[in-house]
């Protein structure tokens, strides 16, 4: 199969063009790294674009601040499921990682003394525990969107070579486990490019899709796990899902945190500030697994707005249009496009939606892929890599604080950047290539060439983020998430011959969809496999049978892997690399 098709040579393979792909692509470009950037879309359409509030970082200029008491919120924020000394590198490289995007043009929202704006975000104090800290870099509300263009313009600068609207299919490994590329596709010609690469990092987002309603673009497939999976590498910590407090209710697009920072906040439908009773500190600017639970069990009470008392309302009218205009003009224009108001008069109804998977490949703090070895220690990955919402470092344990994910996908964008650039002046020549592992990757494409009668992929995939949101949202139990392993293992069998859509309909975006439906259901599993193993309610996993968090039996990782759906468990790393250990404590805010 493998004669006849088109090849490509890097030093480096990246496969996204989100924060983290860009990053990396720019430490290394700017070494003379020979780097190819694969992306599904346009670089700057990547989902980091949507990112809105903000990016974490210590700098103190608008209220007293260090990485130390950064560094405590992440790790309650990830109610102590973080590894510490990850925790502590990201805290202490965030101001240089933020002064570097300064210097490299990005136009941050400005205070009156010409430094840059910092907004008050969920989980984040003075003095371990203390006062509301205000630590989240802005450009107004949309910092995601500055950063991917800042980046993208200085990778162009230093000569990244760039696939747009490609799409991966597989890693290519050779008999030693060696990676040495992938197998991509062309999306508007159909036609398959082999990528060699001497490193390959996996730069390819989150997986957002699995949900009917979720801030997520559509590109957020879990395509970069699913590839891992199929490489026989477990997925860490798939059973933490976060739920933003506040996407626009049954539509599902994000209305950022950064709306209660300037002083929004929710209330039920007699008109009550519930947020008072379940953080009596923190109140509306608590970590988001405490909101979107509050926000649940609102409307689970019949508290809840609307005709279907499914939402509560986020009230931004007192703050005045000056405020509304000038930190929040995207919200603005969003309520205006989506829900016909002005947030400046009327209160947005706001729901608890799908927004960002805590799990992923797993990495540690240099961006190498680790897997478990035989002896039962850990190896990395030769020549793998990942960062960003896709990997799990794990900085974010078991719920991410709002503004710590801008900040992970350029740390840790940067890290691996910087490691790659060491394996390369240690192994200078591209390896041989493996042709069956070229085989096995071209036979996954040619898979979906089924078209016509029968099932539609496009009706297997609703079906999916129906199960996912039925069986394994805000609340848990064993019983429902049982029905869910059930309905999926059903859909996995109707997946073997569902079909594309009518041939003289089918364009190649009908075949991607497929793959990427594949790609879905794979993590789909893992996210329930590892939800329903874990016995205790932690973080963003909040199990009504089981409702207590549980350090004695609980204390580590999952690693699930698509062989058998089979699971296995790593301790959590609680040593930081210079300072004490925050051991776990009762989680209030
Ligand atoms: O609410 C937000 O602006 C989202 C930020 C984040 O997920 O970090």
């Amino acid at each position: 199969m493998t004669s006849g098709l088109a090849r490509r040579r890097f030093d480096t393979l990246i496969l996204g063009a989100g924060g983290a792909g860009l990053r990396a692509a720019l430490q290394l470009s700017r070494a003379d790294a020979r780097v190819a950037v694969v992306s599904k879309v346009f670089p700057t359409r990547s989902h980091t674009v949507a990112a809105q509030g903000g990016v974490n970082a210590a700098l103190a200029n608008v209220t007293p601040d260090n990485w130390h008491w950064h560094m405590y919120d992440t790790v309650k924020g990830g109610d102590y499921l973080g590894d510490q000394d990850a925790i502590e590198y990201m805290c202490r490289a965030a101001p240089k990682i933020v002064y570097e995007l300064e210097h490299a043009g990005m136009p941050f929202s400005r205070l009156d003394n010409g430094r840059i704006y910092q907004r008050p975000f969920g989980g984040m104090t003075q003095d371990f525990g203390g006062e509301q800290a205000a630590r989240t870099c802005a450009a107004a509300d949309r910092t995601g969107h500055a950063i991917l263009h800042t980046l993208y313009q200085q990778n162009i600068r230093a000569r990244t070579h760039f696939f747009d609207e490609y799409f991966a299919i597989d890693l290519i490994r050779d008999a030693e486990g060696v990676v040495l590329g992938a197998l991509v596709l062309e999306i508007e010609t159909g036609e398959p490019l082999l990528i060699e690469a001497k490193t390959t990092l996996i730069a390819s987002g989150g997986c957002g899709q699995l949900f009917r309603t979720t801030t997520n673009a559509h590109i957020n497939t879990g395509d970069g796990m699913a590839m891992v999976l199929r490489a026989g590498i477990p997925l860490q910590d798939m059973e933490f899902f976060q739920f933003h407090p506040t996407g626009i209710a049954g539509k599902g697009m994000l209305i950022t945190e950064g709306a209660r920072g300037e002083g929004g906040y929710l209330t039920n439908k007699d008109g009550e500030r519930f947020m008072e009773r379940y953080a009596p500190h923190a109140k509306d600017l608590a970590s988001r697994d405490v909101v979107s639970r509050a926000i649940a069990t609102e409307i689970r009470a019949g508290r809840g707005c609307g005709p279907d008392g499914d939402h509560v309302m986020l009230k931004l009218d007192h703050l005045g249009a000056g405020v509304v205009n000038k930190r929040l003009p995207g919200i603005r224009d969003m309520c205006r496009t989506f829900l016909r108001i002005e947030p400046a008069e009327t209160p947005i109804p706001v729901a608890p939606t799908a927004h960002y998977v805590m799990g992923g490949i797993p990495t540690n703090r240099f961006g190498e892929v680790v897997a478990p070895a035989k002896t039962g220690a850990e190896d990395s990955v030769p020549g793998l890599y990942a960062a960003g919402e896709c990997a799990c470092v794990s900085v974010h344990g078991a719920n991410r604080l709002g503004g710590n994910s801008l900040l992970d996908i350029l740390v840790f964008g940067r890290a691996a950047g910087k490691r790659i650039i060491d394996y390369l002046h240690d192994n200078r020549n591209h390896r041989a290539l493996d042709l069956d592992s070229v085989d096995r990757a071209m036979a996954r494409l040619t898979r979906w060439d089924r078209v016509g009668d029968g099932e539609h992929v496009a009706d297997v995939r609703a079906e999916l983020k129906r199960v996912m949101e039925d069986h394994v949202s805000v609340f848990r139990t064993e019983e429902v998430m049982r029905e869910g392993v059930d309905r999926l293992l059903a859909l996995r069998r109707r997946m073997a011959d569902a079909r594309l859509r009518d041939a003289s309909r089918v364009f190649n975006t009908a075949r991607i969809e497929a793959l990427e439906l594949e790609n879905l259901t794979d993590i789909a599993m893992a996210t329930l496999a590892g939800a329903l193993a874990r016995r205790e309610s932690r973080g963003a996993h909040s199990r009504i049978d089981h409702p207590r968090r549980d350090d004695v039996n609980w204390m580590k990782h999952s690693l699930y892997s698509l062989e058998g759906d089979h699971l296995e468990w790593k301790p959590v790393r609680t040593k930081p690399l210079t300072v004490e250990t925050f051991p776990p404590k009762e989680r209030v805010y």
